[in-house]
């Protein structure tokens, strides 16, 4: 398996990114977390990358897709779940090309579809583990020790980009610019929607249903 998966902030891509690889056996890409790991290693991209980050913005296409294609090489034997990448056509069409020279093309783009209204709540109680960088909510999803991380006992923190403000330009951004990615992904017969209006076990059983299908 090969997959995307695309949906608005907060809808539940690392969440579920998380639970896909686990179940079978994909390594798991998100941009952002490549990018942030940049960022604080101060290294001479991550200085690129800083303001773009932290004021919500989309980092540019082309260095985004210097930073993904340096890793994706490593990825393809084993399948992998991209979180987060593509989120422009430009980007999309790049991956392609990337992909389609290892001969291991996407087989699916899933997107995660969201009530905006939920969303705020998502963020707000979002908490992230600095070490692993696994994700929590400090109600819907809370770790076993309040603050701190069940897979290695660091103390948990809020992304810098969580403050109000931010959240409202990265959902902005967003839809400003999905919906030729989707209609690119509809057009290629690879996008699924999904609902992911629900608990992440319920967005997760959707998920896990149609995936285990497709591995028969
Ligand atoms: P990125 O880190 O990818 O941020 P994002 O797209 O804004 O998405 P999030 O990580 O905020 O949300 P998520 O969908 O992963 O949700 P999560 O699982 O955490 O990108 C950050 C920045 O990097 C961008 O703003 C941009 O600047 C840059 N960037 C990244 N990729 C780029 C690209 N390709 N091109 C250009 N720039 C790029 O869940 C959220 C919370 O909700 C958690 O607390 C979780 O526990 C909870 N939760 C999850 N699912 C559910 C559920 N079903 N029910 C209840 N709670 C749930
Ligand atoms: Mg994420």
């Amino acid at each position: 398996m090969r997959l995307a998966l695309l949906g608005p902030p907060g809808a539940g891509k690392g969440t579920q990114a998380s639970r896909i690889c686990e179940a079978f056996g994909l390594l798991h890409l998100s941009s952002g977390d490549l990018l942030r790991a940049e960022k604080l290693k101060n290294t001479p991209v991550g200085k690129k990358i800083r303001d773009y980050i932290d004021n919500g913005r989309f980092v540019p296409d082309e260095l985004m897709i210097g930073i993904m294609r340096s890793k994706l090489v490593s990825l393809v034997r084993q399948g992998f779940v991209l979180d987060g990448f593509p989120r422009t056509v430009s980007q999309a069409k790049s991956l392609s090309d990337m992909l389609d020279a290892l001969n291991r093309p996407l087989t699916q783009v899933i997107n995660l579809a969201v009530d905006p209204a939920v969303l705020t709540r998502r963020f707000e109680g979002r908490r992230v583990c600095p070490v692993c960088l696994s994700v929590y909510h400090v109600d819907l999803m809370p770790p076993q020790q309040n603050g701190i991380c069940d897979v290695d006992g660091a103390e948990l923190v809020i992304r810098p980009d969580d403050m109000p403000a931010v959240v409202q330009t990265r959902i902005e951004t967003y839809h400003q610019t999905i919906r030729p990615l989707l209609a690119y992904y509809r057009d290629a017969g690879l996008l699924w929607d999904v609902d992911a209006s629900g608990t992440v076990d319920e967005v997760w059983l959707a998920i896990d249903a149609r995936l285990a299908g497709q591995e028969v």
